[in-house]
This record gives structure tokens, C-alpha cells and sequence, in this order.
């Protein structure tokens, strides 16, 4: 057993505190498979996919482990159709992100599904610490996608303070030994990884979108509303980080007309995302230098932080 086994491997049946970030359509079976076989806790993204969909996603992760893994459905546009599959399918574990969801705790917790909430801020980690969630998720803003305000460092030791002993995950930033080893120091009892496994051959990209991220330092990601002000959508909270991009500079000064402008904007937008040009990421893309196995990159992770961890402590 590694000496990095904290409770919340107990809590969710893993050997190791590495969980892969349930990230939409960029998951794939074979992504969220090989996370768990290597120990980890894979999730598979349930954003924008339909019903059928998401059930035969779980189907094809079901054939090729069994291990836990999870799915993640992100409140503030949840699909009720999706999320009560997911629900009947008793899948081991329901992520949760953006929006308290009392209700669906419960009724996941009816099915026997343990339920792991992220969250961007101390007053929302009490929150969903008092609906009842199993573990929760201490997302800084240095991660990908949809991201809040806070930094990861101050972030992670004051959700452990407020959440009255409910585990903490952090996520943001991390993507090498060297981080997990950072957020155990900071009281968390593992991480959650999204960028990272991004980079590897199971998880889908679209276009050049990995080579995208291999070239990029964490100083060239950027954290707006462009993105959903131009794909029209409603995230309270929530900013969106992504690797700069021509269209990024062209409209940095002109925030007001994003919204405006949307119609005219998305069609280049999407043209930019389906080549894999415009990438959604972290920071962390500056550690990101090869494309790895997902397994190989859990056991990667993992034996750095437990070599750093060993150093500090002779
Ligand atoms: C491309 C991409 C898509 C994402 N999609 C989702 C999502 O659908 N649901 C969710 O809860 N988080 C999503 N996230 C955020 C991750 O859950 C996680 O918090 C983040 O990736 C952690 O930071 P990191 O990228 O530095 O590892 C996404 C992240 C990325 C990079």
C-alpha cells in the first residue's frame, strides 16, 4: 500500500488519492478506465452529453474496469434525464460542481452512491459540506475550463478548516508529484486532476488541441467570460480558462460587446474549438511536457510525491 493511502481511499474503495477530473465530451472510457485500474477514481463528464449517451459511456467504463469510478454533472445546467440515469445506473460515485444540490445528494446517497462536490470558495465548501456530500473538492482559479476567483494555495487549508472534517480534494495547478505532495501539506487528502490527463492518448482532443497544450506556459492561459458570453451561457461564479488565443487578444479590451457580438463571434469560436486551437486549460499546461498513458501518469504522480514526501521526512 502506498504510504500516500489517506482516508478518503477508504472512503471511496481506491488505493490511490488521484482522481481524473470529469471533464464534458473530453472523457472518454478508455480515459476514466485506465485512471481507476491504475488506482485512481476516473469520472466520466456527463456535460452535454444526452441520456443514451452517458448510459453507454457507462456501459463501455463498466467492460473495462471494475474498479469505482464516477460521473460528473455540473448543477447550474444539469439535465434532470441525465443525471436520474445516472442515478438508476447506481454508479459508484456522483461529482457535483457549480450549485448546491441538497435533493440530489440525498437521493444519490438513497442509491448507495457516494457523492463528491467541488466547489470555488470557503462559504460554498460549508454549504455543501451541511447538504451532505461525502468529499469535497477545493477548485483554485489556476485550473481549465470553468474556474472561480480564489487561488489554490489560500483556498485548499480554508476549505479543510470550515467543512468540520469532510475530506478535501484540491484541484488546480496540480500536475505532477510535486503539487499532490504541496496540497497533502496543505490538509487535502489528495487531488483531482484535469489538465494533466488531458494530455494523454485516452482522453479526446480534438485537432492539434494536445500539441496546444504541450506548448504552452502557464503564463499564456487566460481567465475570462468571453467563452460563455459567446456560446451564450448562464454560469453564475464562474470565469473560463483557456490557452490565449488570436481571438482571445483581438476582443481583450472590448468585454462589453462579447455578449453583443456572440452571433457574429461563435461561429469562429467553434471553428477554433473543432481544430483544436482554441483549448480550454490550466495553468498547469507549462508542466505538461509528453503525452502519457493515463496509468502510467497516475503511477507517475503518485511515486514523485511519495519520493518527495520521503526526503522531507528522513
Ligand atoms: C477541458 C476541461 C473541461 C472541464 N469540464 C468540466 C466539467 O464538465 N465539469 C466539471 O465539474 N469540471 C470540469 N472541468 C474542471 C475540472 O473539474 C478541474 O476542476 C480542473 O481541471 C482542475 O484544474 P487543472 O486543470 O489545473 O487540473 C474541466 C476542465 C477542463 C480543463
Amino acid at each position: 500500500m502506498t504510504r500516500l493511502h489517506t482516508p478518503i481511499c477508504d472512503l471511496f474503495e481506491i488505493d490511490v488519492p488521484i482522481f481524473q477530473a470529469g471533464m464534458a465530451r473530453y472523457t472518454t472510457p478508455e480515459l476514466v478506465a485506465a485512471v481507476s485500474n491504475a488506482g485512481g477514481l476516473g469520472i466520466i463528464g456527463g456535460l452535454g452529453r444526452t441520456p443514451d449517451e452517458l448510459r453507454s459511456e457507462i456501459r463501455q467504463v463498466r467492460e473495462l474496469t471494475s474498479r469505482p469510478f464516477g460521473v460528473n454533472h455540473v448543477v447550474c445546467q444539469i439535465d434532470q434525464a441525465a443525471v436520474q440515469m445516472t442515478l438508476a445506473q447506481r454508479v459508484p460515485v456522483l461529482s457535483l460542481a457549480w450549485g448546491r444540490a441538497a435533493d440530489l445528494t440525498y437521493q444519490a446517497h438513497e442509491a448507495g452512491i457516494k457523492v463528491v462536490h467541488m466547489v470555488g470558495t470557503p462559504e460554498e465548501a460549508g454549504q455543501v459540506a451541511s447538504d451532505g456530500a461525502d468529499a469535497i473538492v477545493a477548485q483554485g482559479t489556476e485550473g481549465g475550463g470553468h474556474v472561480g476567483m480564489m487561488s489554490t494555495l489560500p483556498l485548499v487549508p480554508q476549505v479543510v478548516d470550515i467543512v468540520g472534517g469532510v475530506p478535501v480534494l484540491a484541484a488546480g495547478g496540480i500536475a505532477d508529484g510535486r503539487g499532490l505532495a504541496a496540497v497533502l501539506m496543505l490538509g487535502a487528502q489528495g487531488a483531482l486532476i484535469g489538465t494533466r490527463f488531458l494530455a494523454t492518448p485516452e482522453a479526446r482532443g480534438k485537432g492539434h488541441s494536445k500539441d496546444v497544450i504541450l506548448n504552452a506556459l502557464g503564463s499564456q492561459t487566460v481567465a475570462s467570460r468571453f467563452y460563455d458570453d459567446v456560446m451564450g451561457k448562464v454560469w453564475p461564479g464562474a470565469i473560463v480558462r483557456a490557452v490565449n488565443h488570436p481571438l482571445l487578444e483581438e476582443w481583450a479590451d472590448r468585454v462589453q460587446e462579447w455578449a453583443l457580438a456572440a452571433d457574429q463571434l461563435r461561429p469562429s469560436l467553434e471553428a477554433a474549438l473543432d481544430a483544436g486551437d482554441f483549448v480550454l486549460a490550466g495553468e498547469s499546461a507549462g508542466l505538461v511536457h509528453d503525452i502519457v498513458p493515463a496509468g502510467e501518469l497516475v503511477s507517475r504522480i503518485l511515486h514523485q510525491a511519495e519520493d518527495l514526501l520521503a526526503t522531507s521526512s528522513d
